[in-house]
């Protein structure tokens, strides 16, 4: 599938989707089962590109797992019993395998190798390396900062304090992971917005503790295996909360997924835009809350995001310009440089898919402006091989009578193999 033609305007619809599993707490799972002694078994785990390469990395050090009926069997040494793999550990495209395995293999003893394509070796690791070896973990980054990464085979450790300057789970998740393996508690802080999956966890098992709103300690120690029951995706299910809110009469529930506060930025700016949402929370795994998450159309006007909203919704942000573009007035992101730091650029893709499409976009170095003309027009979109940015072209392509062209459309398969089937069903 290498350009995807779609689209064309349809009319309204009122339907429940279950969305795939969620991708962050999917690759934890694994990894938590992974690091744990014993038997372990994850359900409802995604099955995008992102967490088949967790799956192999996971194989890769010598753990056993199995996928059998949607559901993965691992059987696991523990992290001290990890191998160190003949060749590179290739993460594909996925930032949250390379950052968190790196992370945990830092610690231990297992020398790794870790790789990915051509988008992932691009990214920024060097807001791994002092975080890690603070630890007296070990990580060397090729010389631009980025991956190839040479990971573990470590010596002494020890617990660390640390402030990192930018929001990031996956950085913070690195370190708490890495701190699990090394003599005496550890403490990290960051600005706040953050998804708290893996200090949820880390609480839920006794090995960790809030200290204030972002300040958390990880106390050593092992991990149990587990079973994990994986929650419904609400960066995926955005997509579809997005199409809603851009369809007059529209709305669609979302059962089951994470309402991690650290997840929901999207809802409140959409709410902000002027659709309606009702969320209601039906459970809870690993500490974090599960619920059913409803979106109705309603008539858009512009926002202004910035501050920890915009790290609640980053993942979120491509669909932000494709609302603001169907909205009244003008849509402004601010605070998002991180942005730059994704799968693509960002900040450049989505302004370049509003412009494509016949709309009116302006980059700011951490962000964007758009202005919302209430319509878009044909054309076609470049994907920079992200999958958000195709996948928020094509939630634009359904107000389009004449549809889109979306090029390297395939890249969806990152997180939603199916996503283009699902969005058009909503309409079957
Ligand atoms: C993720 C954290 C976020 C997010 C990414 C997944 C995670 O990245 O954008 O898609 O699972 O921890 P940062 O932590 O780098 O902001």
């Amino acid at each position: 599938m290498p350009d995807l033609r779609i689209g064309g305007a349809g009319g309204a619809f009122d339907v429940v989707v279950r969305v795939p599993g969620d991708k962050s707490l999917s690759h934890r799972a694994l990894l938590f089962a992974a690091m744990a002694e014993g038997d372990s078994l994850v359900l409802g785990a995604g099955d995008g590109a992102d967490i088949r390469s967790t799956v192999a990395a996971i194989s890769a050090v010598g753990v056993d797992i199995e996928r059998r009926d949607g559901e993965y069997r691992l059987r696991s040494p523990g992290v001290s019993g990890w191998t160190a793999p003949a060749v590179p550990i290739d993460c594909g495209n996925s930032g949250t395998t390379m950052r968190l395995l790196a992370g945990i293999l830092s610690t231990s003893k297992a020398r790794a190798i870790l790789t990915g394509d051509a988008s992932l070796v691009r990214r920024p690791m060097t807001r791994l390396v002092d975080p890690l070896r603070a630890l007296g973990g070990r990580i060397d980054t090729a010389e631009a900062g980025t991956a190839p990464l040479e990971v573990g085979g470590a010596g002494a450790t020890i617990g660390a304090s640390i402030d990192i300057p930018m929001a990031s789970a996956q950085v913070r998740t690195a370190f708490e992971l890495a701190a699990l393996a090394v003599d005496g508690p550890s403490y990290i802080d960051s600005p706040g917005g953050f998804r708290d999956h893996t200090e949820r966890w880390l609480h839920a098992i006794g090995r960790g503790a809030w200290l204030s709103d972002t300040r958390f300690r990880i106390d050593p120690g092992p991990i149990p295996p587990a079973r994990y029951e994986v929650p419904g995706d609400p960066s995926s299910a955005a997509f579809l909360w997005a199409c809603a809110a851009i369809h007059p009469g529209s709305a669609v529930t979302t059962p089951g997924v994470s309402l991690n506060p650290g997840r929901l930025g999207f809802l409140e700016i959409l709410e902000h835009m002027g659709a309606t949402i009702s969320a209601e929370v039906t459970g809870a795994t690993g500490g974090d809350p599960v619920g059913d998450v409803r979106v109705a159309a309603g008539s858009l006007r512009g926002v202004d995001v910035g501050g920890d909203l915009a790290v609640a919704a980053l993942d979120e942000l491509p669909l932000v310009g494709v609302l603001g573009a169907f909205a009244e007035g003008i849509t402004t992101v601010r605070d998002a440089d991180e942005l730059r730091a994704k799968e693509s650029d960002r900040i450049g893709a989505i302004t370049s898919l509003v412009r494509a499409l016949g709309g009116g976009a302006e980059e700011r170095p951490d962000g964007f402006d758009i202005v919302g003309t209430g319509f878009l027009e044909t054309g076609t979109v470049e994907t920079h091989h992200d999958h958000r940015i195709a996948m928020a072209a094509a939630v634009a392509s359904t107000r389009i009578p004449d549809g889109i062209v979306i090029r390297d459309a395939e890249i969806a398969s990152i997180s939603w193999p199916t996503f283009y089937a699902t969005l058009e069903g909503l309409w079957s």
